[in-house]
């Protein structure tokens, strides 16, 4: 895969304003579910708008290997699924690329199976913290055969004879965690009780239910809320048109807000509660942005948002908003470093354990470039430069992290001098089409 190759440095200057309209491509949560529930299912899945990107291509190898088959027709994928509880030891190890969904949520769906199930990532999979997952699929009954020191990948799992159902109360806010115990519980005798202090983006939940899951969902009066799952019932497949990735819309959406000019409009983004953070945050801030065709696709919530460039100020993010823009911290921090005054972001101490240690990457390419900002452990303050005066010039280590690559590439669209970041390969793990979409509207990167 591209992102293991060497790696390809690029380039974005400051472009004059943006114009025109993108359609953004499927949302990678929900591909990735695609995949596994289609993969799992019986009989057949049909999905329309699935993101082609490198993470949620291995999530399909990897069912394919468990004994789904996968086929594309036109713009449609068609997966014939095995049925709940029938899938196949894969023969080889289930290679995940830089892809921590994948990954995680395939460890919940085959770690009961009684077989032996090996994991494998890249340099940037294999130094993330797994623990997290295996610790309830011990308690199910998983065992872990063996794992890198911290329990990393590489990593092999062997399912008991029969898993034992859990009552599980997630420890971080991770829609990952949780998804990967109800997972789990699809393949065990019982109920499985996974609860949510805080909660997450609910994908996993909407789409079993889908599939025909034995699901429910109630928040107490605290506002968490206990999801459980019957397990070993059948799953039917479905037909799925997957929505756009409003964390990629992410890239478009702050590139027309700071550079002048622009007025932009990006189609077909999911606007699913859990997932809105970023434009709660931006409006805020004062970006002009407008939704328009609002609607209901798939049981979910899609509008198109017009974009045009606005003068922006700082704004302190309540740490509660960190679940709904957990992956859009790295470009907020790049729209914060052209709004007036000081921005805070709190709450973000899952940022260290994401394809890097995004937190520190992001401070070190904003320093780089020019920006006052201060690192927390948990927090990151960023001072703005209205109009991007004397900021640029600096090239930024990515670290395998492709929001870092997309989020800087997006600041030297208006900030003074260019921005560089070391490498742009793995931007394909997510949004093969970057480059080009934002060429497209007239950003100036290569
Ligand atoms: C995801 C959950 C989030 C997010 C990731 C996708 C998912 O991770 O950062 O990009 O599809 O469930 P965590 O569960 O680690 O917060």
């Amino acid at each position: 895969m591209s992102h293991e190759n060497a790696a390809r440095p690029a380039t974005a200057r400051r472009s004059s304003g943006l114009s025109g309209t993108v359609r953004m491509p499927g949302d990678k949560s929900i591909s990735h579910r695609s995949f596994m529930f289609g993969g799992l299912a019986s009989g057949q899945t049909r999905i329309t708008g699935l993101l082609e990107g490198e993470d949620v291509l291995r999530t399909g190898e990897a069912m394919k290997a468990m004994g789904a088959v996968i086929t594309k027709s036109g713009d449609e994928w068609i997966i014939d699924g095995v049925g709940n509880g029938c899938l196949l030891q894969p023969e080889a190890p289930l290679d995940f690329g830089n892809a921590g969904t994948g990954s995680r949520l395939t460890m919940g769906l085959v770690g009961t199976y009684e077989m032996e199930t090996t994991f494998i990532g890249d340099a940037s999979l294999s130094k993330r913290p797994m623990g997290r997952v295996l610790d309830p699929l011990r308690e199910m009954g998983v065992q872990v055969v063996s794992a890198a020191s911290g329990d990393r990948m590489p990593i092999t799992l062997r399912g008991p004879n029969q898993a034992a159902p859990i009552r599980y109360r997630v420890p971080m806010a991770s829609a990952q965690v949780k998804s990967a115990v109800l997972l789990a519980g699809l393949n065990t005798p019982g109920v499985t009780t996974v609860i949510e202090p805080v909660m997450t983006r609910d994908h996993t939940e909407k789409m079993l239910k889908g599939f025909g899951a034995n699901l429910e969902v109630e928040t107490d009066a605290d506002g968490v809320r206990h999801i459980r799952i019957q397990g070993q019932t059948p799953l039917k497949g479905q037909v799925i048109a997957v929505p756009g990735d409003p964390s990629s819309a992410g890239f478009p959406l702050v590139a027309a807000l700071i550079v002048p000019g622009s007025d932009v409009t990006i189609e077909n983004v999911l606007m699913n509660p859990t997932r809105t953070g970023l434009v709660t945050t931006l409006i805020e801030m004062g970006g002009s942005i407008e939704l328009v065709n609002q609607r209901t696709a798939g049981g979910e919530d899609v509008a198109d948002l017009r974009v045009r460039s606005s003068e922006l100020r700082g704004v302190v993010v309540p740490a509660e908003r960190a679940p709904s823009m957990i992956d859009e911290y790295p470009v907020l921090a790049v729209a914060a470093s052209f709004a007036e005054g000081r921005t805070l972001m709190q709450g973000l101490e899952e940022l260290r354990v994401k394809e890097s240690d995004r937190l520190a990457a992001v401070a070190a390419g904003l320093k780089a470039n020019g920006v006052e900002c201060d690192e927390g452990e948990a927090s990151l303050a960023v001072r703005g430069v209205p109009g991007g005066k004397g900021l640029g010039g600096g090239t930024v280590a990515t670290h395998l992290d492709h929001r870092i690559a997309m989020s800087f590439l997006v600041m030297g669209l208006a900030s003074q001098q260019p921005v560089s970041v070391d490498d742009a390969t793995m931007i394909a793990t997510s949004f093969p089409e970057f480059m080009d979409l934002m060429t497209g509207l007239g950003a100036e990167i290569g």
